[in-house]
């Protein structure tokens, strides 16, 4: 046996501990201290940074914060009190390899957020940024080599980026913000042997928000500021309706708007359309950390989310969700995708984004049928999650299709408030089930519900990603029933629930054996037999058929 001593333990990084009090107290100082100078524009820009980043309880912060792991669980922890100052100081760790318009821009943020506003800043930074100095783009690494002398805190800045590339080369030399990587590797003597353990930790933020497009609403707008540009993937219903709205938006911010604009339908949802997608990034010179923003639906989101994951191998991108279905599942999902040889989502990549926008104003203009597919992947996530959410479902009813969300005909504040609740409580379910899991290391996904069988069906069918699942959570839940893992009353209140919703329970497709055989072939290979039983298929004739059947929205209208 090799001794413990003849091993060697390569370690990577040598970040600090996290000391919580003090990320707080400097963070105090620093908004302290930002608030009460007075800053000015009129000597130029390189002088305006300067003053702002020569506030020593700034620099402290940036310093320490750089030095710490920020995608841990002890620094979250350590600002759970604001998640919003938790998503800026996990920014602020890249300092070093900001464009000094992103900094200014955080810094901004930090004091809107605190409420410390200072008018001499916003004034003298907004006259700057009009101004369109080309130095805005420089890093503060870069700005800090010419810089520093002259700057009281400027040798503690030099110091800490030499540091930095042995404590976390990540805080000086990133590929991506909001990634990064960790490693354990143990080495024999003779180096003939090699373990190793890998992993990757990915950031990211999720937003239900209102009136997301109006000027006053900065969520958006602030990843493409420093950028000066958005290049957005857009689905081609959406970009007549809110067209205009988007591109008022971001003229009004001074950012180029760049439209790559793709049918958002499910037979658009092949590999012909994620390789022009490709080729259109390429063409607009798209840089490996310039966030991509994808607006739409499901369709759209699976191939912009898979064409970002294929381009420089990743690529960042923003995910502002138009419908049901991309507002609460496959918009934060990190399952990528697109279909091929007839089969849901042959070809994929698991890519989060990096910003999740979900605002139900959007689902004005959703065609009834797409609401109600919409509605089945949240009365998923109710059936296997969250018993809160279904009893809202049942209490708001079909009203949420009259009414597409609250946002047309016979609404009012308080259902609104319900219909609120509705997409956070399924946005929460659904996150609290995924991120524990983003690259579907194991098959214990109760919100995989509805996704069993009828992924062999779907398509065949033609039937709307929603009615499929629908069909199928009613099977699941009979058979649920049969093996006695719900009550009889369970199963009635689970079928009348997506019924009432104006769900298909059934489609004749269900009876072709073949069909549905392969796809439970297919589920056992995947999931293992643990999850299906024996009786599934030969009980599948006698069952829906005597249920309270809706066959509503069939085929994509
Ligand atoms: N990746 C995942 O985890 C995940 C999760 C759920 C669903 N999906 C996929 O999503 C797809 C279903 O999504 P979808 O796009 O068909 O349904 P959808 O409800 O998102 O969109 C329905 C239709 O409405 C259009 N649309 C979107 N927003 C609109 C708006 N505000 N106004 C007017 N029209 C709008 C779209 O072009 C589409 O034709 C399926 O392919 C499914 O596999 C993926
Ligand atoms: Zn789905």
């Amino acid at each position: 046996m090799v001794k413990k001593e003849e091993i060697n333990t390569i370690q990577y990084y040598s970040l600090k501990a996290v000391d919580g009090e003090k990320v707080k107290k400097l963070l105090r100082n620093t908004i302290n201290a930002l608030s009460e100078k007075e800053f000015s524009s009129e000597d130029g820009l390189t002088r305006f940074v300067t003053d702002v980043l020569d506030t020593r309880s700034l620099a402290e912060l940036l310093i320490y914060v750089s030095q710490l792991p920020v995608f841990s669980e002890e620094f979250s922890q350590c600002l759970t009190y604001d998640l919003d100052i938790l998503a800026l100081m996990k920014k602020f760790k890249y300092y070093n390899n900001l464009p000094l318009s992103q900094i200014l821009c955080l810094v901004q943020q930090l004091l809107e957020k605190n409420k410390a506003f200072n008018d001499t800043f916003d004034k003298s930074f907004s006259k700057l940024v009009k101004s369109s100095d080309e130095n805005l783009k420089l890093k503060f690494k870069d700005f800090c080599n010419t810089e520093a002398t002259k700057m009281s805190t400027g040798f503690l800045y030099k110091e800490n980026q030499t540091s930095l590339e042995t404590i976390d080369p990540h805080a000086v030399y990133p590929t991506s913000i909001y990634r990064h990587c960790n490693g354990l590797t143990l080495a024999a003597a003779d180096s003939k042997t090699i373990e190793a353990v890998m992993s990757t930790s990915i950031t990211t933020s999720i937003k239900i928000t209102n009136k997301v497009l109006h000027p006053s609403n900065k969520t958006l707008i602030n990843t493409y500021l420093p950028f000066g540009r958005c290049v957005a993937i857009i689905d081609d219903k959406v970009i007549l309706h809110y067209g205009e709205e988007l591109q008022k938006y971001f003229d009004h911010f001074g950012v180029e708007f760049v439209k790559l604009i793709h049918g958002g339908n499910e037979v658009d949802k092949d590999i012909k359309s994620v390789e022009k997608i490709l080729v259109q990034l390429k063409q607009n010179g798209v840089s490996r950390n310039e966030p991509i923003l994808i607006v739409g639906g499901g369709v759209i989101s699976d191939i912009g989310g898979f064409a970002t994951a294929l381009y420089h191998r990743n690529t960042p991108y923003v995910m502002l969700c138009t419908s049901i279905v991309s507002g609460i599942d496959a918009g934060p999902s990190p399952r990528t995708c697109c279909d091929g040889f007839g089969f849901k989502n042959l070809y994929g990549a698991y890519h989060p984004p990096i910003l999740t926008l979900t605002d139900r104003s959007f689902f004005k203009t959703l065609h009834e049928g797409w609401i109600r597919h919409g509605i089945a992947e949240i009365i998923k996530m109710a059936v296997v999650k969250d018993k809160s959410l279904f009893e809202l479902i049942e209490k708001a009813g079909p009203r949420l299709i009259r009414t597409k969300f609250g946002t047309v005909g016979n609404t009012d504040a308080e259902f609104e408030t319900l219909c609120d609740l509705i997409i956070g409580k399924a946005m929460e379910g659904y996150v609290r089930s995924e991120y524990g899991n983003l690259w579907e290391t194991h098959q214990c996904r109760p919100h995989a519900y509805g996704h069993t069988w009828s992924p062999g069906y779907e398509l065949p069918a033609g039937m709307l990603h929603g009615h499929a699942v629908a069909t199928c959570m009613g099977y699941g839940a009979y058979l649920a029933k049969l093996e006695n893992f719900i009550t009889a009353e369970e199963c009635s209140r689970i079928l009348r629930l997506i019924s009432t919703m104006e769900l298909s329970l059934w489609h004749d497709i269900m009876d072709n054996h073949d069909l549905v055989a392969a796809a439970n072939t297919k589920v056992i290979e995947k999931r293992g037999r643990f999850y299906v039983r024996k009786k599934v298929y030969c009980v599948l004739k006698h069952v829906v058929r005597t249920l309270h059947i809706c066959k509503t929205d069939y085929k994509t209208t």
